[in-house]
């Protein structure tokens, strides 16, 4: 049978046309479409590689994500409806999440939050999270969420970098009806971070924790008697909304800074384009708060919408493998967006857990986060979509702030392709490169990258221009380097090929190879490590550890226990490697840069192959060599 063929509409490539030649008027017209205090100047101010989308124009996130819905049908419908594994529920109207989101505002305010300041949230999946993120931007603070599955080493580290002095934390998390003893590990990482001077502490559970008197505040007390409305303070368009850590190349978490005007227009228009959003929808997006898609898809850009959101707080097969398909008949959720290594978890476990379920409210299923494979894809559509929605595979970046190349049903459905993630949205200018940053042709494996500013980008890194000029806007003159790889196909769909830097995707988490690494020279017997990615038919990619020990000691279980333990203990759990070698010596050039490609191979089992990309420097000679004594040593 001949493949069949499908290429863009008509529409799709005069509507793109006409965004990327006229962009700034494109973007106007979308950014009119959010409301705003003050109208804006100039679209944008462009001094490569600083943007000041829609410089001089004043708004407020809180104001247009909940304010600006009370004056019509939707102040009283649902905002929030939360459930936890055991099936509890909250809900909260429009004019409850008002009411919520101003109490705590209030609070903070009178704690002495002030514009501009910093507030760290560290916090499990309740409306909470949602009630703090809109109560400190509402006020003009900025907030810092970092997912509560960081130890306490790695929330000290980031509550360094923004010198916050509140933050918001609750006594536990709930998973598998296991008891995350949150408060504990703030206690532990204030030890690190004393820049922090108050506590809010948000009671989840009845157990009792420890209360540090004149630090450490209780929620329920604060929000008591405080009042129910605080104006919204207007800000600058380019004023941060929030910065969000991410893993880098090196060891430290990079403080992506997001905007307020850019980031909320790009969210806005990109969620009508992708996901056909309106105030009718129920949403749910099973990302956690503490990523970026948490920050773009459960909170701002639905809410802008006025649609119904749903915050789940548990695992995706606890107590029972259908507790998302119940999720979703029970609250007749109509856009369903999650990653491809949850299907593939319950592809896993047949689909009889979904057969039990009525999932005929569904319209569009979206996935993020790592490449979907054509045959994840052909079983989301078939058993989730029943045959009837479409997939949106949507490739974007914390540093891109909102979805950037995907199939967009609300805007116009071009063909579909299980697999590839489509096309640009509309403005994106993307395309693929070689090393010297020309156009690759169609097949050929390159570089992606983006060649003209968009509103949701990152405004830089917190603190550090140089490294934001460096790692994104110097690889390649005049283009942002995204540090994927990817192809173009004879009818211009992309295809997202993985990383091209040495950060791992393991379960759509991003972690960068050095931040392990150095964890684990951090540990007193550790010499070297070295970490790569070894594929895995469930999370995708998982982590592989090679270790050299220092002199005074053997290699054994204990160690390895002890090495694993102490990543989880510097990073997260989720951060702990599957398997850890000691070797004696590892492959590296003559220059001394570890030969990763080595060593991926050695994990794969396969053969060391082409080897005509020199990305490390190293001669063909010397690759082949070190690999084949490499593999000796293992083996020996
Ligand atoms: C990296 C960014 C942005 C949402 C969550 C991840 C990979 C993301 C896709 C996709 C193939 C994807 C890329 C990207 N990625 N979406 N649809 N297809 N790969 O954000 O943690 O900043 O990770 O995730 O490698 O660079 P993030």
């Amino acid at each position: 049978m001949e493949a069949k063929k499908y290429y863009p509409t008509k529409r799709y490539i005069e509507f793109q046309k006409n965004a990327i030649s006229n962009s700034e008027i494109f973007w106007e017209k979308e950014a009119e479409k959010i409301p705003w205090y003050k109208r804006w100047d100039k679209v944008l101010a462009w001094e490569e590689p600083f943007a000041k989308w829609f410089e001089g124009g004043l708004l407020n996130a809180s104001y247009g994500c909940i304010d600006a819905h009370l004056n019509s049908w939707r102040k009283n419908k649902v905002a929030i409806y939360w459930e936890d594994e055991q099936g509890n529920t909250k809900s909260f109207s429009y004019v409850q999440l008002h009411r919520e989101v101003n109490k705590f505002a209030s609070a903070l305010k009178k704690i002495g939050v002030v514009k501009g300041d910093i507030v760290v949230l560290y916090l499990p999946m309740i409306p909470e999270l949602v009630f703090s993120m809109l109560a400190t931007v509402r006020i003009g603070a900025t907030h810092t969420v970092v997912f509560s599955g960081f130890s306490s080493q790695a929330l000290a580290d980031r509550i360094n970098d923004t010198g916050a002095k509140v933050l918001i934390t609750a006594d536990f998390g709930i998973r598998r009806e296991k008891y995350v003893p949150l408060k504990e590990i703030v206690d532990n990482a204030l030890k690190l971070a004393p820049s922090v001077k108050k506590v809010v502490l948000i009671k989840r559970t009845e157990k009792e924790v420890n209360k540090e008197s004149g630090r450490d505040l209780l929620y329920s007390e604060l929000v008591k008697d405080a009042e129910t409305y605080v104006e919204p303070e207007p800000v600058e368009s380019t004023h941060p909304l929030y910065i969000l850590y991410t893993s880098g190349t090196t060891g430290k978490p990079k403080g992506i800074v997001h905007s307020t005007g850019g980031y909320l227009v790009y969210n806005h228009s990109t969620y009508k384009w992708v996901f056909d959003i309106s105030d009718e929808s129920v949403y749910w997006c099973t990302a956690d708060v503490g990523w970026v898609t948490g920050h773009s898809a459960i909170v701002y850009a639905p809410l802008l919408h006025g649609a119904t959101i749903i915050i789940y707080e548990g695992a995706p097969d606890y107590p029972y493998l259908d507790r998302w398909w119940e999720i979703i008949e029970k609250y007749g959720v109509t856009i369903f967006y999650t990653s491809p290594t949850a299907l593939r978890m319950f592809i896993r476990h047949g689909e009889d857990w979904i057969k039990k379920h009525d999932l005929r409210s569904l319209k569009i299923l979206g996935s993020v986060g790592e490449p979907i494979n054509p045959e994840v894809w052909e079983w989301y559509y078939k058993y989730i979509g029943n045959e009837r929605c479409p997939i949106v595979d949507t490739w974007w970046q914390t540093e891109t702030g909102g979805m950037m190349i995907s199939p967009s049903p609300g805007l116009e459905l071009v063909p579909l392709k299980p697999g590839s993630a489509t096309l640009p949205l509309p403005g994106i200018d993307a395309d693929v490169v070689d090393d010297s940053g020309n156009s690759v042709s169609h097949g050929t494996k390159g570089y992606l990258v983006i060649k003209k500013p968009w509103p949701g980008m990152l405004m830089g890194v917190y603190k550090d221009p140089v490294r934001y000029k460096e790692t994104y806007w110097s690889k390649f003159k005049g283009m942002y380097y995204t540090a994927d790889y990817a192809m173009k196909d004879e009818e211009g769909y992309f295809w997202m090929l993985g990383r091209a830097d040495e950060i791992l995707k393991v379960a759509g988490h991003r972690i960068g190879t050095a931040e392990i690494e150095s964890a684990v020279v951090a540990t007193p017997f550790a010499a070297e490590a070295a970490v790569v990615g070894k594929a895995d038919a469930v999370k995708g990619e998982v982590i592989v550890l090679f270790v050299i020990l220092k002199e005074d000691y053997k290699p054994d279980d204990d160690l390895k226990k002890n090495i694993i333990n102490s990543i989880r203990t510097q990073i997260g759990p989720f951060a702990a490697p599957q398997e850890v070698y000691f070797v004696e010596k590892l492959p590296k050039t003559r220059s001394g840069k570890i030969m990763r490609r080595i060593l991926k191979a050695i994990v794969h089992d396969k053969p060391i192959g082409d080897v005509t990309t020199l990305e490390d420097g190293a001669s063909v000679d010397e690759i082949k060599t070190s690999y084949e004594e490499f593999k000796r040593m293992l083996k020996g």
